[in-house]
């Protein structure tokens, strides 16, 4: 019997939750700090700015040093509460000494480590797919030294944005479309980042953001504005932001963009209401960059003066980059448009972090501590765990995969040999300084008999007669398909998502030649390539693998490992059944699909020129063997533990490989006051199994994380509920089971 171990941060679904706990001690040493602030340093604290670096080699000397005194010297006075941008150990610790020395007061100094410091992990979107929280946590918890050594103890993540259109390029950056996977590994992240103790030197601050639902943008265009329900925003939006303030995140983010009208960095009912009244969060928040002047544009504040009273007002506590604040606190107090409690309440927050972070202890790095903490080759290994299993087998006929040992492969496309195209949209590493593989270096480090020629890049040029004569030499041909990750990521969303280029007659021409294709598809998105599916006797989503993805992808079509990941967004046929998630609300007019009607019956929420379904559905993956799941029974247990909902399953490995298969849990509420999704994930597990082997999976839930939100409360309805223990989104049998009236919800 296996239990998930997730029962604690499912709660995180339910309602509301208790301040993580500051300490009295802690508060003692903020108001002292407090009391003995000018207005002016005050202000400073509510500031991030880029600063500059304070020592740099002078032109053409690497060994000269300039020092930046002006900037020392507004360091020293407390004119900045922090700095973006990585400066490296000796810049870093100049200016908290000089912090120390003058306002008294240590920097926070952030950057985005999202996925990449010196070592580059596979993007969000990728790990997501591992459905791994001790994954996510190691992955966060190596970045936080490598980012301590880059000269910053703040990162400017985990990215939280649920994201169900694949046309908006940021979705790279999160986990998918899924609350409870994105929140999990949101949570996670919180984890490896913080620590136990955010404060031994080996750990820095998290940020969780862009709060909240930026991923909602109307068309899948950046920055654009998002409308949506107050319910849908409850339900599906904030329960990863619930889950990292749980986890203790010191810093939150809110997003650009604005909410049924408001810009996130001034709605008060965000900042204030829902994250600090309902959440309970005492960190702290920060605008993204420039979002407090933005305000104009959004044209919901006069001038900068109106933005920063709008914005702090709302809770905003510190200001990126822009100067709003800095620039017209002093006569906003004096009119009395901001009053000085809220400057001293932002100032606390701001001042909590920096405690916690241990900073006014220990202001400066210990470069040898964390240097002796960090293993470069154990750092690469985690990036090649990390690919391995990030990595979605989608398809596999004829046992294309794994690759026979012997068997001559030629290898085609541009970025089956680019390093640089492993990395992904937040990569800030130097691949110079980090040894890192292709796909081509993967295969031969494998040991594959394996040949590469260009004949097509992504965008451009196809050869045919190149790939005719790769393929007549060979048993099987490997090809790289998909997007350069340049075109993912902030600031490119795209109204296409179908293969750019020509690579479908890449896919035509090795199939005309009669030789097997394996497919290895790259990108920060989900894209659309019913046709590449067709033809392609395997196919492989590699996303943006990371530095060591080479390795990893060699690692997995050689079968030196199981392909384990499964899905955390569904993959649409085409661009305009965009957003396409599995979780839809039901409608009145399901869509009906049959023979006559394979796009769905007329009269039934359908298209009437493609399939209804995903091409691949959220959830979904292949691994080496194959899995039965039967006997799947559900019912409710008050016991101990409280009262819960019990899924069991046997799951048999029917294949003749050894492998692992990931047993989730859907729900779908029958009968409810709104309509709810069609199935709504609720826990998942993974299960080992050997050839022949079967076992018996046991997932619980709390009954409490069966309700929804509506109207501003949260809400467990009793009556008929039906559950699926299942492979994927789409499959599995419906099993029904009850809730009583008197089971208590909590
Ligand atoms: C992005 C944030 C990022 C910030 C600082 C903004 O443009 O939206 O995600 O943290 O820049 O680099």
């Amino acid at each position: 019997m296996r239990k998930l171990a997730t029962l604690a941060t499912l709660a995180a679904f339910t309602a509301a939750f208790a301040a993580p706990a500051g300490g009295p001690a802690l508060e003692r040493r903020v108001e002292e700090t407090l009391s003995r602030l000018t207005f002016e340093q005050k202000v400073g604290q509510l500031w991030q700015g880029l600063g500059r670096k304070v020592v740099e080699p002078a032109s053409g000397d690497m060994s000269g040093e300039k020092l930046k005194e002006s900037f020392v010297m507004d360091v020293r006075a407390g004119r900045y509460g922090s700095l973006i941008g990585k400066r490296g150990v000796e810049n870093y610790n100049i200016i908290q000494r000089a912090a120390m020395e003058g306002v008294g007061i240590p920097l926070l100094i952030g950057n985005d480590m999202i996925h990449s410091v010196v070592t580059t992990y596979p993007i969000p979107l990728a790990l997501a797919c591992s459905w791994d929280e001790s994954l996510w946590e190691r992955v966060a918890e190596a970045m936080a030294l490598e980012t301590i050594l880059e000269g910053c103890n703040w990162t400017f993540a985990p990215m939280l944005d649920i994201a169900l259109d694949a046309r908006w390029g940021r979705i790279a950056e999160g986990g998918g479309c899924d609350p409870l996977v994105t929140g999990l590994m949101g949570a996670a992240m919180v984890r490896g980042f913080q620590g136990a103790d955010m404060s031994d030197g080996l750990h820095i601050a998290a940020c969780a953001k862009h709060y909240v639902c930026y991923g909602a943008s109307l068309g899948g265009r950046d920055y654009n504005a998002v409308e949506l329900s107050d319910d849908t925003l409850r339900n599906t939006y904030l329960p990863p932001f619930r889950m990292a303030v749980d986890a203790g995140v010191a810093t939150i983010m809110p997003a650009f963009h604005s909410y049924n009208g408001v810009p996130c960095s001034m709605d008060g009912y965000l900042l204030r209401d829902i994250l600090r009244g309902e959440m309970g969060f005492d960190g702290m928040t920060i605008s993204d960059w420039g979002a407090v002047s933005q305000l104009i544009q959004h044209g919901t504040v006069v001038d900068g003066a109106d933005a920063a009273a709008k914005a702090l007002n709302a809770g905003m506590d510190m200001e990126m980059v822009s100067e709003c604040y800095i620039k017209n606190l002093a006569s906003l107090v004096n009119e009395g448009r901001v009053s000085m409690k809220t400057v001293d309440d932002a100032v606390r927050n701001v001042l909590r972090v920096k405690f916690r972070l241990g900073l006014f202890d220990h202001p400066e790095i210990d470069a040898a501590k964390v240097g002796a903490a960090v293993d470069p080759a154990a750092n690469r290994a985690l990036a090649r765990e990390a690919a391995q299993k990030s990595i979605v087998l989608l398809k596999n006929e004829a046992d294309a995969l794994p690759l026979k040992s012997g068997a001559k492969v030629a290898l085609l496309g541009d970025v089956s040999t680019n390093d640089w195209q492993m990395l992904g949209c937040w990569s800030t590493c130097n691949l110079s300084n980090f040894e890192n593989a292709a796909l081509l270096d993967g295969l031969k480090a494998d040991g594959v008999d394996v040949a590469y020629t260009e004949a097509y890049t992504l965008t451009g040029r196809v050869d045919a007669a190149e790939i005719e004569k790769a393929a007549g030499q060979a048993d099987i041909v490997v090809a790289a398909f998909g997007s350069y990750w340049e075109t993912t990521g902030e600031g490119n969303s795209s109204s296409k998502i179908e293969l750019p280029g020509n690579q479908l007659e890449v896919a035509r021409a090795v199939k005309a030649c009669g030789k097997p294709l394996v497919a290895v598809v790259f990108g920060g998105r989900p894209m659309a390539f019913p046709e590449l599916a067709e033809l392609a006797d395997a196919v492989v989503m590699a996303w943006n693998p990371g530095g060591c993805g080479g390795w990893g992808i060699a690692d997995v079509l050689t079968g030196a490992v199981e392909p384990r990941g499964r899905l955390t967004v569904d993959i649409p046929r085409t661009t305009g059944v965009c957003p396409l998630f599995y979780s839809q609300t039901t409608t009145g007019r399901p869509v009906v699909v049959n023979k006559n009607n394979p796009f769905g019956q007329r009269f039934t929420s359908c298209y009437n020129d493609v399939e209804p379904s995903a091409l691949y559905p959220f959830g979904f993956g292949l691994t080496y063997t194959t899995f039965e799941i039967k006997n799947e029974k559900c019912g409710i247990v008050n016991d101990a533990g409280g009262a819960q909902l019990v899924a069991v399953a046997d799951v048999t490995n029917t294949g003749k490989r050894d492998g692992s298969e990931l047993v989730q849990l859907y729900v779908r509420d029958k009968v409810a006051k709104i309509a709810r999704p069609r199935r709504e994930l609720k826990s998942f597990a993974r299960v080992e199994l050997k050839s022949g082997e079967t076992k018996r999976v046991e997932l619980r839930v709390p009954v409490a994380s069966l309700g929804y939100w509506t109207k501003g409360s949260y809400i467990v309805e009793p009556g008929g509920f039906t559950a699926w223990i299942a492979s994927d989104s789409d499959s599995g049998r419906p099993v029904d089971f009850n809730l009583d009236p008197e089971i208590p919800a909590k």
